[in-house]
This record gives C-alpha cells, structure tokens and sequence, in this order.
C-alpha cells in the first residue's frame, strides 16, 4: 500500500431544506454569479425557481449559461469562460447532473486564462493558472463530479472525449438533496447506477499490493448499496432513502476515499470514453455493456485474477462461497449482467445501439493512448478491440 494524502476541499450540504445556505455559500466569494443549467430539467422540475428565489433574495446579480449537453461539449467550455471574464463573475454555480457539473469546471479554469480551453486537454496540456470558485446543486447521482476535482469534456470535431482531475477545480460546496433526482427518468437513473457501480469496480480491481481489508469491505458495502437501492429507485421515484443512498454512494465512490493511494489505471472508463465521443451514447450505458466483456477478458488472460473476481461475487452479489473460484466468478458476472441488463434494464450490447465496429482500431488506440493500459490487467490496443468486439 502506498502513501497518499487525503484532503477533500468540498463542504457538502445533505438532505432536504438546506439551500437556505445557497446565499451564504456564495456571497464568501461575492455577488456576481454565473447559474449553469443542462437542457431545461430544472426548469420543469421548478428547480430553478427555488434557486432564483435564493439568489434574488440574497441580492445576487445573476448571468445564465444554459443548454449544457450530456457529454459537454468545448464549445459550451468557451462560452461559458467567456462570459465569465466579460462579466467579471465571482462564482459559478452548477445546478445539474456531471455533465452541467463538469462543463463548469472548465469554464472555472477557462477564465483566467488566455487561451482556448480544449489546450487543458490536448497534448501538450497546458498548465491550469487557477480556477473560479464553484458551487453546485446536483441534480442526478452518478458522476461524482460534485466531490471530486474532475471534469470530462467533448470535441465533436476531433472525436475526443478527454478527462482531467485538478484540486483546484474541487467544488467549493455542493448541495445534495435527494429530492432533486426524483425526477430522474428510469433510463438516466440505471445509467448513473451503472456509473457508481462502475467508479467503484475500478478500485476494487487493482494490481498493487497491501490493499487495505477496510476499503475493500466499504467498496463491497458501497457496490451492494447501489445493487439494493437502484431497482427500488427504478419502482419508486421518490424514494427518498433509495435516492438517498445512490446520491451518498455515487460521492463516496470517487471523491478519493477509496482511492487510498492505489496509482493504478482504470480500464473501462478509457474504454468508454471512446464510445461515448465516437458515438455519444449516455456514459453509465456504455460502461454497463463494457463491464462483464472486461471482466471476462481479464479473468481469460490473467487467470490469477479469477480469485478477486470470485470474492466480487461472493462479497456482492451473495454467491455460493463454497463453489470452486473459477465457478464462483463467473456466476458474479452473470449475477452483475442480471442487475445490469434485466433488473436496471439497460441495453445488453453495441449491435442495438446501432454501433458496428468500423472505429473500433481507432477507438482502441486512443483509449491506450498509443500504448498499453497499465490497468488491473494490463490491455494493448488489440486487447481493447477484442473487448469492443465482444461488445457487439
Ligand atoms: O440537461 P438537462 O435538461 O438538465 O437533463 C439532463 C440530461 O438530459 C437529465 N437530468 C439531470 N438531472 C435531472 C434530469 N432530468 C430530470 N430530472 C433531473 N433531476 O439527465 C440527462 C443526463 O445528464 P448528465 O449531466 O449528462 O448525466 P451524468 O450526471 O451522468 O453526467 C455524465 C457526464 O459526466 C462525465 C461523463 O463522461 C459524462 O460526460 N463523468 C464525469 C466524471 C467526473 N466529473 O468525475 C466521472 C465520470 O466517470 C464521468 O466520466
Ligand atoms: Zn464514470
């Protein structure tokens, strides 16, 4: 087990009734507020109102971005940094799902630089030079954006998707109330469990040494909680106790708690990436049909992973802990596509998403990087492909 530093800037209001807060969460850092939204949902759901009631009542002066799209796009980065430097804003509030979250991030870093946001993401990345503070009201559980320091954005043009984590872009505060995910449509609400489920799977799997007994058991504690809860929110929307649980799970599954210092790389999420800027499908959906490929592809190549695989299914989804591993393991993965493709409903592969296989050496070199992953099992370009392919 290695080192590793834990700090976690991010003050964290939870539950119903707290955006009496809102106004003083913000008027530390002054009174000229950029309010970024996605597509309207906070508008139908009266969201908004409840936010700018806040915010005229506490006498801030308010400038609106909105029409942030799910898999943000560079082109809403800019606008956005834009305004922030020609409004002289002092605080950006999010209110939305990651993508809203995300795209605020670096609008926060956008504006104080000179030049074109996409240059945080390409190589060579520019340094950032500081960020706007942000505050944000979250609005579906899935991405973790509202505690953690990273924020992935789009280029259409290039189809590139590229993420990157920086302290600075913490947020400042965020305000979870599960009321505010009632509203979420079954489809996103599987897709962001998937998600969770997905920020914490990448932990679990890890090749380093000395993982610590008590991480390991949170992580299956948090994995059971969105395989518990996730249904139950599918039934009963306004659950509160389901919704509450996924919101509480989807912050701790990323905000570097479990983390605990592991170095090693993640493997589905590159490998979603490229689905995701090739062909814009929802980011929980695309790792739910990559996942068991991934797991079965690792437990092929590197048959001593089967073990943790077989602990997976066991500590998780309750199988037999008397069967031999080999068994035990595959029957998690089954149990894993259950809730995944039958209990979440989600779709079970590329080919009904219409999505063939004519980018899939591209995809894979980019989600190598031209290299190898140096993921829990290390996967060459070729590796990648042949998971795509089994995707299909
Ligand atoms: O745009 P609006 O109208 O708000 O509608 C959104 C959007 O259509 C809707 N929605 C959100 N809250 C709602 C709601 N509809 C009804 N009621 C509500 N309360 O849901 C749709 C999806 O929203 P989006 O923000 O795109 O979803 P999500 O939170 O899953 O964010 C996905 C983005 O986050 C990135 C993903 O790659 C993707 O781009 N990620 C960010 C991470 C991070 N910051 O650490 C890590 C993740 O692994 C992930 O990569
Ligand atoms: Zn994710």
């Amino acid at each position: 087990m290695k080192n590793f530093v834990y700090n976690i800037p991010t003050k964290v209001y939870f539950g119903k009734d707290q955006l009496c807060h809102l106004a003083e969460s913000l008027s530390v850092y002054g009174k000229r507020v950029l309010l970024t939204y996605g597509g309207g949902s906070i508008k139908k759901v009266g969201l908004y109102d409840t936010v700018m009631k806040e915010l005229n009542a506490g006498g801030f002066q308010v400038f609106e971005l909105s029409g942030i799209e799910p898999n943000p796009r560079i082109d809403s980065v800019r606008k956005g940094a834009q305004l922030c430097k020609d409004e002289n804003i002092d605080v950006i509030l999010a209110v939305g799902g990651g993508s809203t979250l995300d795209a605020s991030k670096w609008m926060a870093a956008g504006a104080c630089v000179d030049h074109d946001p996409w240059d945080f993401f390409q190589s060579p990345r520019k340094p950032l030079n500081g960020a706007l503070p942000l505050v944000t009201i979250l609005t579906l559980s899935a991405t973790g954006s509202e505690m953690d320091g990273g924020g992935v954005i789009s280029n259409p043009e290039t189809n590139d998707k590229m993420g990157r984590m920086e302290d600075i872009l913490y947020p400042r505060v965020s305000f979870l109330d599960p009321c505010n995910t009632f509203t979420v449509s079954p489809y996103q609400t599987a897709c962001g469990a998937a998600d969770i489920l997905s920020h914490i799977i990448e932990e679990y799997f890890n090749a380093e040494e000395g993982n610590l007994f008590m991480i390991d058991s949170i992580m299956e504690a948090l994995m059971k909680t969105v395989v518990k809860y996730a249904p139950i929110a599918l039934a009963q929307p306004d659950n509160y106790e389901a919704r509450a649980n996924l919101m509480w799970a989807s912050s701790w599954a990323i905000n570097g708690f479990i983390k605990a210092g592991k170095t090693t790389a993640w493997s589905c999420h590159p490998m979603e990436h490229q689905l995701s800027a090739y062909y814009d499908i929802t980011h929980g959906l695309g790792l739910a049909i990559l996942t068991p490929r991934w797991m079965k592809h690792c437990m092929k190549a590197l048959p001593e992973t089967t073990q943790k695989f077989a602990e997976f299914a066991v500590n998780v989804f309750d199988v037999d802990k008397n069967l031999p591993a080999a068994e035990a393991a595959l029957a998690g993965v089954a149990a894993l596509e259950k809730f995944l493709f039958e209990d979440l409903k989600l779709t079970s592969n590329l080919t009904d998403l219409n999505i063939g296989r004519e980018h899939f050496a591209d995809m894979a070199q980019k989600a190598v990087e031209g290299g190898t992953m140096k993921a829990y099992v290390a996967l060459s370009s070729d590796d990648v492909a042949d998971i795509y392919e089994a995707c299909l």
